[in-house]
This record gives structure tokens, sequence and C-alpha cells, in this order.
């Protein structure tokens, strides 16, 4: 028999490469995902099995961080060995905007899942992990931050990460629960949420060069961030629970680079050399070299795309408004514990990675400028 997994937060990022790890280790997974007025499977439809045939290995459940009652039902239903507790209001900048919501996913949401567990009975039979993060290091009290380093958090999220750190070794030490933190540094993917700074990039810099978008707004082009591939990442979740102790861990690469460094080693993916002039919000990033010819597929043909005409042109700008109340300006992370502990060596470096989002989002693009220039214009389809 294999094990069965419950993982919150099924339908993101790292929940859509762990279901797809776990279910390849043989494990039978259930997911909880929200109600959603569209789809919102798009990251695990290639996973999916219909709900009528029988075993199959990928269970879903309605559910929501903030329903005691309905988190409860399913732990008690699904009856789970391990417990991945990756749901959450993610993003940073939002959770200054929904400060209270955050708070209620982010921080009591594993409250509930350590309580059920506990109430159902599961304390001895229930592994859980934790989706912590090194955005409680925030305001950094020691470089490169490892597992015994000072929180500082800086932001409703990291506050309520904070809290939901503790309660987890909380729960652990008074009632001898298997609880762990995985203290992950920032990871990223093809299948990052758009909204972040590198998919954000890696989109833009795309359509950029394919004319379908003219410039790209960013905020703090100078802060630094610990970047590693969500699919190293996920297997250090796995490695936590298999331990013979729960413990928490720091997952990172221990390399840090700039938000513009990274944008500039995008543009080199695509053959464009860009040059950041001016400083603060009147900083911009202008394209000062064309490497490789970028051409764009259209039906039978392909042409040469419009950015070829573009050299000098500002195609980075800063937009204050995406500056954060209080910001976390550098993150470098010391993995040591995990390397010699867990035996968790990532493979992918910053290269391998924005090779990986470059490639996926240039290829998303191609289809769109292709719809857009192509043969017929798919949106007066539906009109
Ligand atoms: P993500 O792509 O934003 O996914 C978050 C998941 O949580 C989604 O499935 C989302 O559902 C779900 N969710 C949000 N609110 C919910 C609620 N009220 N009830 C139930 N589900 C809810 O995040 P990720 O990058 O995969 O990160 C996974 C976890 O690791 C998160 O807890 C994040 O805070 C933490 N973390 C991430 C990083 C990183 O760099 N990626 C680093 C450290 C820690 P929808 O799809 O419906 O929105
Ligand atoms: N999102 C975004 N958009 N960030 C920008 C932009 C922009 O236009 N311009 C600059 N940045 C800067 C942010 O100010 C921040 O310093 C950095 O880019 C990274 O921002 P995000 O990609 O939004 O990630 P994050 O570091 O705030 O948070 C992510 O990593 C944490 C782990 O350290 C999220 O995945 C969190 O859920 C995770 O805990």
């Amino acid at each position: 028999m294999g094990k069965t997994a419950l993982i919150t937060g099924i339908t993101g990022q790292d929940g859509a490469y762990l279901s797809e790890f776990l279910i390849k280790k043989g494990y039978t997974v259930h997911g909880i995902k929200r109600r959603a007025s569209l789809f919102n499977t798009d990251r695990i439809d290639h996973l999916y099995q219909d709900p009528h045939l029988d075993d199959r290995n990928l269970i879903l459940h309605y559910g929501d961080m903030t329903d005691s009652m309905n988190l409860t039902r399913i732990v008690s239903e699904v009856q789970p060995d391990e417990i991945y507790n990756l749901a959450a209001q993610s993003h940073v900048k939002v959770s200054f905007d929904t400060p209270e919501y955050t708070a209620n996913v982010d921080g009591l949401g594993t409250l509930r899942i350590l309580e059920s567990v506990r109430l159902l009975g599961l304390a001895s039979k229930t592994r859980i992990y934790q989706a912590s993060t090194s955005e409680l290091y925030g305001l950094v009290q020691e470089i490169p931050q490892k597992e015994t380093t000072p929180f500082y958090p800086r932001s409703p999220y990291a506050v309520a990460k904070m809290y939901a750190y503790w309660i987890t070794v909380n729960y652990r030490e008074a009632y001898n629960m298997f609880a762990c933190n995985g203290i992950l540094f920032n990871h990223e993917s093809p299948l990052r949420g758009e909204t972040f700074v590198t998919r954000k990039v890696t989109r833009a810099l795309s359509r950029i060069a394919l004319g379908i978008q003219s410039d790209v707004y960013m905020g703090n082009l100078s802060s630094k961030r610990d970047w590693g591939h969500a699919k190293d990442y996920i297997k250090a979740m796995y490695l936590i629970l298999q331990q013979d102790k729960p413990d928490d861990y720091v997952i990172a690469t221990g390399v840090t680079t700039t938000i513009r460094d990274f944008i500039s080693q995008a543009f080199n993916e695509i053959g464009i050399r860009i040059e950041f002039k001016g400083e603060g919000s009147n900083e911009t990033g202008e394209i000062a070299a064309i490497n490789t010819p970028v051409f764009v597929e259209k039906i039978g043909e392909s042409y040469l795309a419009p950015i070829q005409k573009r050299i000098g042109e500002k195609v980075v700008k800063v937009d204050p408004e995406y500056f954060r109340p209080t910001e976390v300006e550098l993150l470098i992370g010391d993995a040591t514990k995990s390397r010699t502990q867990l035996g968790w060596e990532p493979k992918y470096n910053l290269d391998m990675l924005i090779e990986d989002m470059m490639a996926n989002d240039v290829k998303n693009m191609k289809k769109e400028a292709y719809l857009r220039d192509g043969g017929y214009r798919i949106l007066n389809y539906f009109e």
C-alpha cells in the first residue's frame, strides 16, 4: 500500500509540482481546492482523473483554509500519512492590502490543520509539513540566513507566517507531533504566479521581444533574492517528512541576485543587451544592443520582430506603486543543514532557471502573437 498525502494549496505552483512528484512515488494524493467562478486547476489538469474511475491517485476536495469544519472533515475522511500545508495568500505586496485575510489564511489556517489532526487522534500517525518562508528573516539580522538566525518579519504576510512557524513548533513540542517547517527561500518556475517578479519579467520580456507589449513597469530594482527552481524545492519538502525526527530546515541556493540583474539576464536569453540608467523611480532600462535577431512566426513564414528597430528605447521603467511600505532588501540562505542532514542538493542554478522560464514564456507569447497577427483574429471569432 502506498502512502496517502493531503496537500493544501494543490492548485498553486508548489502544489502542482509536489503532486506530480508524490504520485510518481506511488502516493495517493488528495488536494484541497477553492471554489472559484472559473476553472482554477490549470496547473494540475494533466494529473486529473475522472471521479468515476476506481483506483484514482489524485482526488480533489473543495475547501478553504478559513473553514475549520471543512478542513477537519477532509482530514477525517482522508486519514493522511502526510499533510503538506502549502495553501496561503502568498503575495507579500497584496498582504498589505488584505492583512486580516492574510493572517486568517496563512496564520490561523495552519493552526486549523494542526488542531484538526490533534482532535481527530491522528497526532501519532500524520506528519505535517508547514510552508514557512525566508520572508521571516525580513530585516535580516545575519548574512547569510540559517535556521538559528532571528526573525524580523516586514509584512503582514511574514507576520502571519511567523505565527504559523511557531504554532508548528509548539504543536511538535506540546503534543509530540511530527510537525516541521521548511524555511524556503524564493523558488520560481514556468508555473510561477504571473504577478511575482520573476514571472512578471519573463512574461513581459517575451511580449516586448515579439512586439505585443512596448515596456514594463517595475518596483524596487535593487532588492536581492536567493532564487531556486520549484522542482528542486518540492523534493526538500518530501525529504523533511521522511526523517527519523521532526525538525526545521532552510532550503536555499546560497546565491543572491538583484532584480535588475535578473532582468538583464532574462533579456540576454533572447539576445538583447540592456543598460540601466538613472536612480530610484527615474531609473530606466534601455536596449543597448540586439545580438541575435528575434523572429516572430506567422502562418507559413517568419519575420523579424518589431523589437529590432528599438535600440536606445526605454523598455524597463519604474512605477513607485509597486514599492512596498516596508521592503525586504536582501535574502541569501545557508542550507548547510539541509545538505548534510537531508542530502538535499539543488539541480538548477539561476541561469538554468531563467532559461527554463524564458523558453516557456516565449513559447506562450509566440502563440499569442500568432493569434493576434495570424490568418484569423481570435477576438473577432468571439465578438
Ligand atoms: P501559490 O502559487 O500562490 O499557491 C498558493 C495556493 O494556496 C493556491 O493553490 C491557492 O489557491 C491556495 N489558497 C490561497 N488561499 C487559500 C484559501 N483561503 N483556502 C485554500 N487554499 C488557498 O504559492 P506557491 O508559490 O506554490 O507557495 C506555496 C506555499 O509556500 C505558500 O504557503 C507560500 O506562502 C509558501 N512559500 C512560497 C515560496 C516561493 O518562493 N514560492 C517561498 C517560501 C514559502 P488558488 O489557486 O485558488 O489561488
Ligand atoms: N511582485 C513584484 N512585482 N515584485 C517586484 C516588482 C514588481 O513589479 N519590482 C520589484 N519587485 C521586488 C519586490 O519589491 C521584492 O523585493 C522582490 O522583487 C521579490 O518580489 P516577489 O517576486 O513578489 O516575491 P517576494 O520575495 O516578495 O515573496 C515571494 O517569496 C517569499 C520567500 O522569500 C513569495 O513567493 C512569498 O510567498 C515567499 O514566502
